[in-house]
This record gives structure tokens, C-alpha cells and sequence, in this order.
């Protein structure tokens, strides 16, 4: 190859570089924030989401498998510790759900003669419109004494541990996602289960000493 031809590939490999990581540059400086990105009844997940996040695949300790957003993981291994040390152990119990797996517990639930469609629109998102395909939306379960309070029932009835929980949600940048009394906001049922990562303390901290919902801090619905 003639070495004018090589300089020739070695710019235009340069400018291609260059034009990357601008878009890359202007994207972060754009002031979007994954970690606020709002998925409920009206928004649906992001076209691209599997570009923009990391999702791990981890065990809880009772070698169950999930999958959960990099930073997410980081921070609940945080959270759980504390709260280990304060009398509380929480687990992962569900968290990324592909659109295909929300499906499958919909017409699981839908079916159920013991739920049926109205538990589903108090409890379950429809597939597309669900937090969880975002691997950012938490729910846990409580082991406690060796048994495990993981009944949606159950874990409403523990108000004592999820006081305490959820005390401590904003010190590792998580909120109460589906608080008690802003059903008519959020579209769904208080769920003390379902932890929602924001990865700010501030705002963590905002919307939680003010009692709002994603949905108010954002201002949309
Ligand atoms: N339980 C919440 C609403 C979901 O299914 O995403
Ligand atoms: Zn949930």
C-alpha cells in the first residue's frame, strides 16, 4: 500500500474518532439522565435502553438468579448491609424484566381465578410500560428468623421492617417507587417491596423528604 494511502486511512480513522466521541460528549452534556428515566402507565421504555445501561446478572443468597443494572447492584449491596446490621435482611427478588417475561407473569396473573385483570392493573404494569425492563426498579423480599416474608400480603402486613427500609432508601440513592396514598399518580397500589434507583442522594433525598412521587419530582404523568 502506498504510504499516501496510509496516512489517508490514518486521518479519516482520526476524524471517525473524533466524530464518535463528540456525539458521545454532546449525548452526556444533553442532561439526560438515565437513572431518572420515567417508565410508567403513559411512558414506555426507551427504544435504545439496552444501549445506554449495564445489566449484570447476580445471586442473592438463596442462589437465585437476577439481572440488575451495574450501579444499582452496587448500591442495594450497600443498603442490605445496613439494614443486615440493623436487625433487616432484604433480597433481590425480581428486578430486569425483559418485555417477554412481563408478558408471561401477566397472563400468569390475568388467569389466576385468585387475582385476575383488576389485581393486575393495581399491581402489574402491561408489558412495554413496566419500570422493570429498565433493571433499575428493585422489588425485595425480607428473610426473617429463616422464613421468608415474600407474599405481597405479608410484606404490607410488616409495616415494623419496612419502616425501616425505607428509611434508609435515599442514603444509597433509592425511593419508594409506588407510595401509600399516591395511587391516583403513580397508577398502582402501594407496593412497600418496589425500590426505584434515581443515583443521586439529593434527589433520593428531595423526593422522599417531600413525599413525592418520580412522577411529581419530574413534574409529568
Ligand atoms: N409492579 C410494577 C407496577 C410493575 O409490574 O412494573
Ligand atoms: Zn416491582
Amino acid at each position: 500500500m502506498k504510504k499516501s494511502h496510509i496516512i489517508g486511512i490514518l486521518i479519516l480513522a482520526i476524524i471517525i474518532a473524533n466524530i464518535v466521541g463528540y456525539c458521545e460528549m454532546t449525548d452526556a452534556e444533553s442532561g439526560t439522565d438515565v437513572y431518572l428515566t420515567l417508565v410508567n402507565k403513559t411512558h414506555s421504555l426507551p427504544e435504545n435502553w439496552e444501549e445506554l445501561v449495564q445489566i449484570d446478572t447476580v445471586f442473592n443468597s438463596l442462589d437465585e438468579e437476577n439481572r440488575i443494572e451495574h450501579k444499582t447492584y452496587e448500591q442495594f449491596k450497600l443498603l442490605r448491609s445496613e439494614l443486615i446490621e440493623n436487625g433487616v435482611h432484604i433480597e433481590l427478588d425480581s428486578v430486569y424484566r425483559t418485555v417477554e417475561e412481563q408478558q408471561a407473569i401477566w397472563d400468569e396473573w390475568s388467569n389466576d381465578p385468585e387475582l385476575g385483570e383488576e389485581y393486575c392493573r393495581k399491581y402489574l404494569a402491561v408489558p412495554g410500560h413496566s419500570e422493570h425492563h429498565t433493571g433499575l426498579a428493585v422489588d425485595i423480599f425480607i428473610i426473617k428468623n429463616g422464613e421468608e416474608i415474600r407474599e405481597n400480603d405479608d410484606m404490607i402486613a410488616d409495616t415494623k421492617d419496612f419502616a425501616k427500609i425505607h428509611e434508609l432508601l435515599p442514603k444509597y440513592g433509592f425511593i419508594l417507587r409506588y407510595p401509600e396514598g399516591k395511587e391516583d399518580i403513580t397508577g398502582y397500589a402501594y407496593e412497600p417491596w418496589h425500590l426505584r434507583y434515581v443515583d443521586s442522594v439529593e434527589i433520593a433525598t428531595e423526593i422522599t423528604n417531600q413525599g413525592l412521587t418520580l412522577e411529581e419530582y419530574l413534574n409529568q404523568t
